[in-house]
């Protein structure tokens, strides 16, 4: 299951994506946190220092490409990948278990049963094909490729604002959280997100971030409606991590932590529509072939859809 935690810069974006992957580890639940944010914070609000960080997916971004791409016929070369290209049959399927390669080499351990993953940049001879936006591009790659099952958790710290549709990466989630301040902005960058994602498969809610007094929540309430999961205060438990002391779970307000528990129960109540789901991964790599893509590689990149594939639970793991 995936959840990203998306809105205005400084809602609370990464912050509430590493309580949301401490509360998750704190019951023992696998969960895979991923910065894909431009500015990459979240292993330090994980309480990871910079010297720990894991090797960034997209530094990788040959050998995710070639480790993918397995022995699908359809992709004879690495640098033929670019960020959209789908899974087919002999495509390499990574999942979230101990023994996966992936995790092996792009993550770290947090918290117990977590993992940390960051996005970093691209090199230019990695790319193959140039790319605007390379960076969550390996992401994408890499989400569009991975098999995670119920009880299996990602939560990815996503840019800010727009820029999270420059690809489709904002349609590989289950579960998709605008962090929302009790503001005409906040919520307006709900409603303009809601705008962007309309047409998609996107199960988007609000979570209401720094409510200070009842008029803020009762604010959220009357602008959302059924939209609004639930929000968190200005919390003494966060500003204590922030310093770089993180106090146990179990002290964190009841009120927030009541915040959490709803978005895990929506999380929850989300079932995959793998069959959906890959329609959409094709059909985003038809557009990028069509917009740029194909003129890059000079030649048809479309060529690389296997019209007979569709991910999931009943595919083997190569
Ligand atoms: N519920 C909260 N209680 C206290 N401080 C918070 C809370 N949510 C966010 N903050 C603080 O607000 C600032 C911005 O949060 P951050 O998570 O970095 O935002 P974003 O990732 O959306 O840019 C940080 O200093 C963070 O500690
Ligand atoms: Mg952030």
């Amino acid at each position: 299951m995936r959840i990203a935690f998306v809105g205005k810069g400084g809602s609370g974006k990464t912050t509430l994506a590493a309580l949301f992957t401490r509360y998750l580890a704190e019951s023992d639940r696998p969960v895979l946190a991923v910065d894909a944010d431009i500015n990459q914070h979240l292993g330090i609000a994980l309480g990871l220092d910079d010297g720990d960080l894991p090797l960034p997916l997209a530094a990788g971004s040959g050998w995710l490409k070639q480790h993918l791409r397995g022995d699908n016929p359809r992709i004879p070369a690495a640098d033929e990948m670019i960020k959209t290209t789908p899974p087919g049959r002999g495509s390499r399927l990574p999942d979230l278990g101990p023994a996966d390669e992936v995790l092996a080499r792009h993550t770290v351990p947090v918290l117990g049963s977590g993992r940390l993953m960051v996005t970093g940049e691209f090199d230019a001879e990695d790319i193959g094909v140039s790319c605007y936006h390379a960076k969550t591009g390996a992401v994408e790659l890499y989400l569009n490729h991975l098999l995670d099952g119920a009880g299996e958790y990602v939560v990815v710290d996503m840019t800010a604002g727009a820029d999270a549709f420059a690809s489709g990466l904002f349609t590989r989630f289950d579960l998709t959280v605008l962090v929302s301040e009790p503001t005409r902005r906040g919520v307006g960058v709900y409603r303009q997100y809601q705008a962007n994602a309309a047409g998609h498969r996107v199960a988007l809610r609000v979570l209401g971030n720094k409510i200070a007094e009842p008029a803020d929540l009762d604010y959220l309430r009357a602008e959302l409606g059924p939209a609004l999961l639930g929000a968190l205060g200005q919390s003494g438990w966060v500003r204590s991590a922030e310093r770089g002391t993180p106090r146990p779970l179990a002290e964190l307000e009841p009120a927030n932590r009541a915040a959490l528990d709803a978005v895990l129960a929506e999380l929850d109540a989300t079932e995959r529509d793998w069959v959906a789901y890959h329609r959409d991964t094709v059909e985003f790599h038809r557009r990028n072939a069509r917009a740029w893509a194909n003129q890059a590689a000079g030649r048809d990149l479309t060529e690389q859809i296997d019209p007979e594939f569709v991910p999931g639970p009943s595919v083997a793991v190569g």
